[in-house]
């Protein structure tokens, strides 16, 4: 099977028109990697027809942002495509998502949910995210959509619009992917020099100590978590957030169940995002899960 690059959206129409079986949905602004592989083959595994879209959305850019140096590396993302079987490449250009102009009037607003984490830090990202989302899920027409969980608040997002809005869309949830070393991988990688990326690892490690102490309460994972970016040379921290995951606000000590640990931070000029998910004050027995039952001094 050959991977077709489609760069129009009645080409695309055409092309999706006459498909049997289920379609599956990746969307990427491109400069793909391994992440981006792994959202592929999760597709593959239940869909007939993969559609990956590649575009680079100004929208969910703010101005000063990165949006000018953006790795574009269309060739081998339609190559990494093909190892992988994609059916369609849809790569418009700008003119082609917002043919009357690239300041839509009516947009997707993401709400309280935008407003925070990330939304904090850059306000109106969300509205251009959801908005292109919602276009491009329009014009692919898939059953499933695939979004990492590095994007944490992006997937909530996605997730809560597709059912706000009534969107005929499944939307699944893959796990990080990482380096070797435990770096998360994003297409911003990129942008690091060696002693950044020494520096960004401190990121995944801050993740992983905060995680580890998740037995002894929501302050001693952020206490934790916060002992390994404090004073971490080349690392500006924005935020470290232990939160809800449905309503991402910071979860009180006494809370107990699922949260996300969630850290942005500016590593050299690059700004990286990375979280994890933990369970706050139970203890977990292989598969079993024992919530609110006392054992010694642990409350599981
Ligand atoms: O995660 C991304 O790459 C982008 O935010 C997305 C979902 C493709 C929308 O432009």
């Amino acid at each position: 099977m050959t991977t077709r690059l489609i760069h129009g959206r009645a080409e695309l129409r055409g092309a999706l028109a006459h498909r049997t079986g289920e379609v599956g949905v990746v969307m990427t602004m491109g400069a793909l990697h391994d992440g981006h592989r792994e959202l592929i083959k999760v597709a593959r595994r239940r869909c007939q027809v993969i559609v990956v879209t590649v575009f680079l959305n100004p929208l969910q850019f703010a101005p000063g942002e990165d949006l000018s140096r953006y790795p574009q590396t269309l060739d081998a993302d339609v190559a990494l495509c093909a190892e992988e079987d994609v059916d369609l490449v849809f790569a418009p250009d700008v003119a082609e998502v917002y043919p009357l102009g690239e300041q839509p009037q009516v947009r997707v607003q993401a709400g309280p949910l935008g407003d925070v984490l990330e939304g904090a830090s850059r306000p109106g990202h969300f509205d251009g995210v959801l908005t292109v989302v919602a276009k491009l899920l329009h014009l692919t027409g898939p059953d499933v959509a695939y979004f990492g969980q590095k994007d944490a608040q992006q997937l909530l997002l996605i997730r809560r619009m597709t059912q706000d809005l009534d969107f005929p869309v499944e939307v699944v949830a893959v796990p990080t992917v990482r380096d070797g070393d435990g770096l998360a991988l994003s297409s911003r990688n990129g942008y690091l020099t060696d002693d950044d990326r020494a520096a960004a690892l401190s990121l995944s490690r801050a993740l992983s100590a905060g995680a580890a102490a998740a037995g002894d309460g929501p302050d001693a994972v952020r206490r934790t978590a916060l002992a390994v970016l404090d004073g971490q040379p080349g690392v500006g921290l924005d935020y470290l957030a232990l939160v809800d995951p449905v309503t991402l606000q910071s979860v009180p000590a006494s809370y107990t169940g699922e949260a996300l640990l969630a850290v942005a931070a500016r590593v050299g000029p690059t700004r990286l995002i990375d979280n994890t998910l933990l369970t706050l004050g139970k203890l977990t027995l292989g598969k079993l899960t024992l919530g609110k039952l006392t054992l010694g001094t642990q409350e599981a």
